[in-house]
């Protein structure tokens, strides 16, 4: 079975993560989400806020499931049989880092990094981003599903 996970923090899942997720379970036969638990940053939701969320975002995908990992990105692979990481690249700038990160996860381990363009519809678009607009009362209805939106406004209100 061909495996790939689509990493990161997705605080909270976007249009933008959707849109990788959709296209990569396209390509292979299972897609797993994978969540970082990162003990130093805290985010806007808990780790099972997210996973929430994007289980329920991805509902509609049969291929695609959610998991969370800490630690390294190619023990998470190694553990969930997966030899490919999929990575949506947003604009050039995204990619001196993620090049870096691939170059280190395929000599740790072998695991390949495929780099997906983002839609150009989200090309500018980041959680963190998606978090400011709705702190201050903009329209993001266009950026997360609905349900995502509620939840923010909710959660940002309590901030
Ligand atoms: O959504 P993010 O925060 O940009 O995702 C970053 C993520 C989770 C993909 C990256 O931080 C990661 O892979 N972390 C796991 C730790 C790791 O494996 N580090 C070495 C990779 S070079």
């Amino acid at each position: 079975m061909r495996r790939a996970v689509c990493p990161g923090s997705f605080d909270p899942v976007t249009n933008g993560h959707l849109d990788i997720v959709g296209r990569a379970s396209r390509l292979f036969d299972e897609v797993i989400i994978g969540v970082l638990i990162n003990q130093s940053k805290t985010g806007l939701f808990t780790i099972e806020e997210r996973i929430e969320m994007l289980g329920e975002a991805t509902a509609s995908y049969e291929n695609v499931r959610v998991a969370s990992f800490h630690g390294l990105l190619v023990d998470f692979c190694r553990d969930q049989g997966a030899a490919v990481v999929i990575k949506g690249l947003r604009a050039v700038s995204d990619f001196d880092y993620e090049l870096q990160m691939a170059q280190m996860n395929i000599g740790l381990s072998g695991v390949e990094t495929l780099f997906m363009p983002t839609n150009p519809l989200y090309s500018f678009l980041s959680s963190s981003l998606v978090k400011d607009v709705v702190k201050w009362g903009g329209d993001a209805s266009a950026y997360v599903p609905d349900f995502v939106g509620e939840r923010l406004g909710t959660r940002l209100k309590q901030t």
